[in-house]
């Protein structure tokens, strides 16, 4: 029998730098309230966003992306001919082709990339971080650069006080590598198909784009009864416990959600000083972007530092869910 060549990796993978990338304009839950019938208040109460940053009309997801990535590239002090893979999460390209994940890995650089996009919605982060140090260990591709981009304003109708309030754009991206000590957890992932139907796109709506659309409470409901328990799936995949945990960052769907998943860890043995992202209060919901885009954020501001063991998990569309330990790079 013929016996074929497979290859063989690195023996462990760590996140070697990560960027993130918001337009300019800043909007505010006031600005919201003159085109439709909300509150700062009731925004402020029912979701946790104070303002969020819309793309003007000529920024589209791949110029974000770009930027996000090269940030990224960057702060792991790596020029763009040190990787060879890039994964674009993301749910909300104009068109299915083509693909981004080439477009961007063009414009920064990236010769003759392996190029693909990743459709989990705001799960993608997660899922790709997964499949690019599964990649990097299985020998499939050397660094990866991984970027989470959306403009979410192209596919919400803009007087929908239902979805305009909550949905935003911008980019958030990691680079996955080699490394002496594992730095990332075994992903977790998986899906509820069950509830397909509880956030999707029209193929037709008012502003002539294709709207989206979500049974919030029935997301609401899965999200704070479901989430937690998969990422404590994700602490004991990585052979830790809860209170090893210096960081939370959940998908920033809802500041309600995500203080639910907070709770529900430290009830499963986590730190009360864990900290606990809450970048959706400036950035709002930025699907598969605000998850790399809050570690960033939270970097930045010198509420994490390299080093710190955060748990990341994401879940929305599908519905989709992933989530791993990481450590901070
Ligand atoms: O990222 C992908 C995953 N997505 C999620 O995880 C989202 C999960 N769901 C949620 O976060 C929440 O369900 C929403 C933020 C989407 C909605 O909040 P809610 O507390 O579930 O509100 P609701 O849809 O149940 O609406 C409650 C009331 C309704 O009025 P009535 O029928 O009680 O009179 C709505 O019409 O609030 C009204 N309402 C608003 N009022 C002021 C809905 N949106 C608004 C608004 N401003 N923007």
């Amino acid at each position: 029998m013929t016996t074929l060549n497979q290859r063989t990796g690195a023996a462990a993978t760590r996140l070697l730098g990560v960027g993130s990338y918001q337009p300019e304009r800043v909007v505010t839950n006031d600005e919201l309230s003159l085109i439709m019938d909300t509150s700062d208040q009731w925004i402020l109460d029912r979701v946790g966003i104070s303002e969020r940053r819309f793309a003007g009309p000529d920024e589209r997801l791949v110029d974000m992306a770009v930027i996000a990535g090269s940030k990224a590239l960057a702060d792991s002090g790596l020029a763009p001919s040190d990787v060879d893979t890039v994964i674009l999460a993301n749910c909300t390209m104009p068109h299915p082709i083509p693909n981004g994940a080439a477009q961007v890995a063009d414009r920064i650089g990236v010769k003759a990339a392996g190029a693909f996009d990743l459709n989990a919605a705001c799960a993608g982060f997660c899922y790709s971080v997964g499949t690019a140090s599964d990649l990097v260990r299985a020998g499939s591709a050397g660094r990866v650069l991984v970027i989470g981009a959306e403009k979410l304003t192209d596919w919400v109708d803009p007087t929908d006080r239902a979805n305009a309030i909550i949905f935003a754009d911008g980019a958030g991206a990691a680079v996955v590598g080699p490394a002496d000590e594992p730095g990332i957890g075994p992903v977790v992932w998986g899906s509820a198909g069950d509830l397909v139907d509880t956030i999707g796109m029209n193929p037709t709506g008012p502003t002539g784009n294709k709207v989206l659309y979500q049974e919030g409470q029935s997301v609401f409901r899965w999200a704070t009864t479901q989430i937690a328990p998969i990422a404590l799936r994700a602490v004991e995949a990585a052979g830790i416990t809860p209170a090893d945990i210096d960081v939370l960052i959940p998908h920033q769907a809802n500041l309600r959600i995500v203080e639910s998943i907070a709770k529900k860890l430290r009830a499963a043995g986590a730190r009360p000083e864990m900290v606990v992202a809450d970048d959706i209060v400036h950035s709002g919901n930025t699907s598969s972007a605000s998850i790399p885009m809050a570690m960033d954020h939270m970097r930045a501001a010198g509420r994490i530092k390299p080093g710190d063991v955060a748990l990341l998990v994401g879940f929305g569309a599908g519905l989709s869910y992933a989530g791993q330990v990481v450590i901070c790079p």
